[in-house]
């Protein structure tokens, strides 16, 4: 029942029942060959209890029901959810979203099938550019109603938490205006947003005559933007887009050092499209995630090893963008996780090189032009996507104590979420042990 709803409430506890399998993902940050250990808890029925939007406990039916009344707790407080024999997971979490912008780009895309580079198109001022422009130009209120459109799309997918980033405004007023409304977004719910500043996103159209373009909007960055973002607190991460032709490393550590010392954290746009030192520089500033490296350096890829069991660096891939670039050339995943460095995957979604909403998508293109395996696609949107936005000892998991985001699939297995190429599989989605998307009853958060 959904409170507020004009149903009436079953108390504060959720019992989900009659599981073939629940993959819990216990045991924290996985890299090597752990990251294909979704810990399933498989031979059904399971159960899963939540209390207070918390998980109580899961294990099968009796189990679960024995800790339910040591809790001292009454079984008629807990709502029934009956899994009918799907596969439960922690809700899906996107590492990686420009949610917020106005506008499509369709004939950029079409530009760019025909053999265009993505950088040609950005240097005749369209592709980022020509979002900066839709965006700067939209009303707060017509940003707000798209973007909740697409974070219902993305609920519907199985998403519960994402993190989202400013980066099509470019200026004081534009970026605080979009962080804004990822906060209020945030806090209407049910998906958890992670705001992220990326002021360095491209240089806008206003500095492009000047000579020292870059650096002056590096400067102005610095000087103008990051300390309104920080002094309003409405951002938890600083990115960067580094790459040769964008922004250099040296230009993104400056950013960096700037956001640290006001308390920011980083994340970072590396080796996208060719070597620029991203990967490196991630480790060396201790980011908490390096995205997209589809064209890393075996120095970055080395780099990114040697931090990962000191202060792991997660690389979050991207390869719905390489897909729908029409590259043919993806993230060296099996690399990364041959060499120890933890990998989650994420959408991208924006309106460029990404439109895309679904992680189970992202998922399918990682397990066909990666050689992920679902269990390592899985663990990738689930626990170290949440350990890359620093929120792995409350989300990604199901285990007693952290916050009871699940998803009810429609399949039975980790192996079928990434095999029904481009469907919907979430039935039941549950945010702090709330239901807040189910796809028979229509209940929508
Ligand atoms: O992550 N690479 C830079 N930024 C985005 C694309 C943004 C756009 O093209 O609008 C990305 O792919
Ligand atoms: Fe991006």
């Amino acid at each position: 029942m959904i409170e507020g709803r004009g149903q009436p409430s079953a108390g504060r506890g959720l019992l989900v029942e009659g599981a073939a399998a629940v993959a819990t993902l216990a045991g924290g940050l996985r890299r090597g060959r752990y990251q294909a250990d979704a810990a399933v808890m498989a031979g059904g029925p399971r159960s899963v209890a939540a209390w207070k939007g918390d998980v109580l406990a899961v294990g099968d039916g009796p189990a679960v029901a024995a800790i339910v009344a040591a809790a001292g707790l009454d079984a008629r407080d807990f709502e029934r959810l009956d899994a009918r024999g799907g596969l439960v997971t922690p809700g899906l979490i996107d590492a990686h979203t420009h949610l917020v912008f106005a506008g499509t780009r369709e004939a950029e895309w079409q530009m760019r099938l025909r053999g265009a580079s993505y950088l040609e198109v950005l240097g005749a001022g369209g592709g980022i550019l020509s979002t900066v422009a839709a965006t700067r130009a939209a009303s707060s209120g017509a940003l707000t109603v798209g973007a909740r459109a697409r974070l219902h799309e993305m609920l519907s997918c199985g998403t519960t938490t994402a993190e989202v980033k400013s980066g099509y405004g470019l200026d004081v007023e534009t970026e605080l205006r979009l962080l804004e409304i990822i906060g209020r977004l945030g806090s209407e719910g049910p998906v958890e947003l992670v705001p992220t500043f990326l002021g360095a996103h491209a240089v806008p159209a206003e500095f492009r005559g000047r000579p020292d373009a870059t650096d002056a909007y590096v400067a102005a960055v610095i000087a103008e933007q990051l300390p309104r973002v920080a002094e309003q607190g409405i951002a938890r991460f600083c990115d960067v887009f580094c790459e040769a032709g964008v922004f250099s490393a040296a230009q993104t550590a400056a950013v960096f050092e700037a956001a640290l010392a006001m308390g920011l954290r980083l994340r970072v746009h590396a080796d996208e499209l060719a070597p620029s030192g991203g990967a490196e520089l991630a480790a060396r500033m201790g980011c908490f995630s390096a995205d997209h490296l589809a064209e890393p350096s075996d120095e970055g890829v080395a780099a990114l090893a040697a931090a990962a069991t000191n202060h792991p660096v997660v690389a979050t891939l991207l390869p719905a963008t390489s897909w729908f670039m029409g590259k043919h050339h993806f993230a060296p995943a099996r690399r990364f996780i041959d060499a120890g460095v933890p990998v989650a995957l994420a959408t991208d979604l924006n309106p460029g090189t990404s439109p895309t909403v679904s992680l189970p998508l992202v998922m399918s293109i990682a397990c066909v032009e990666m050689g992920l395996s679902p269990a390592e696609a899985l663990t990738a949107v689930t626990v170290n996507a949440a350990h890359s936005l620093g929120l792995g000892d409350r989300i990604g998991s199901i285990e007693p104590g952290k916050q009871a985001d699940l998803v009810v699939w429609d399949v039975p297995s980790v192996d079928q979420l990434a095999y029904w190429l481009g469907s919907r599989p979430a039935r039941t989605v549950v945010k702090r042990g709330r239901i807040v998307f189910d796809r028979a009853t229509g209940v929508r958060s």
